[in-house]
């Protein structure tokens, strides 16, 4: 059983969104040992696949990656979730891939978003243990989400066009009119 308090979402408009948030001090005060606790509550409640400190009003450079087949998310792969504390993204590839992304903080809206199928990261667990690590795929795509998060940035400021933003009820039809006419991916 996971143990928390589901948090408020802060949502676009909110200008804690736009900070730069502040690195966390170690050791991690109780304090935030509870925030990150309750963020991990909020996010699976909430079916996220990722969910950013500064989306729950603290603006510290904390956010949990938690990739996993879900109801708004039914293709995402399984991994087990991390908690990243003053993470840095030290190196993407040179390929970029284009794919729909959503966020707790802009309801109901998705977008195609350009980004890098590979990551490099830096960062420390909830113990400080300082980990390099490399992600690909669906996974490294969430990383940059959050990492964008915590640099004041949303997935809508990532996109190509606005062209590219659609209403959750239109990205459904998309969809549903697409899984009719392809074949779907077997990966
Ligand atoms: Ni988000």
């Amino acid at each position: 059983m996971k143990k928390g308090k589901r948090l408020p979402i802060f949502e676009l408009g909110n200008p804690l969104l736009r900070k730069i948030a502040k690195p966390a001090k170690f050791p991690l005060s109780e304090s935030i040992r509870t925030l990150i606790r309750d963020m991990s509550f909020t996010m699976y409640e909430t079916n996220g696949v990722g969910i950013a400190a500064p989306q729950v009003g603290a603006s510290l450079q904390i956010f949990i990656v938690a990739s996993r087949p879900n109801k708004r998310y039914p293709y995402a792969p399984m991994m087990r979730p991390t908690v990243m504390v003053n993470p840095s993204v030290t190196s993407v590839g040179d390929v970029t891939v284009v794919d729909w992304e959503g966020c707790l903080s802009v309801p109901n809206i998705r977008g195609l978003v350009p980004c890098s199928n590979v990551v490099d990261v830096e960062y420390q667990d909830i113990s400080g243990k300082h980990h390099v690590r490399t992600f690909t795929g669906f996974p490294a795509r969430i990383i940059q989400h959050e990492f964008a998060h915590i640099r004041g940035l949303l997935f809508t400021d990532r996109v190509k066009s606005s062209k590219d933003l659609y209403a959750q009820a239109e990205f459904e039809k998309m969809l549903a009119r697409r899984t009719k006419t392809e074949v779907p991916k077997s990966a």
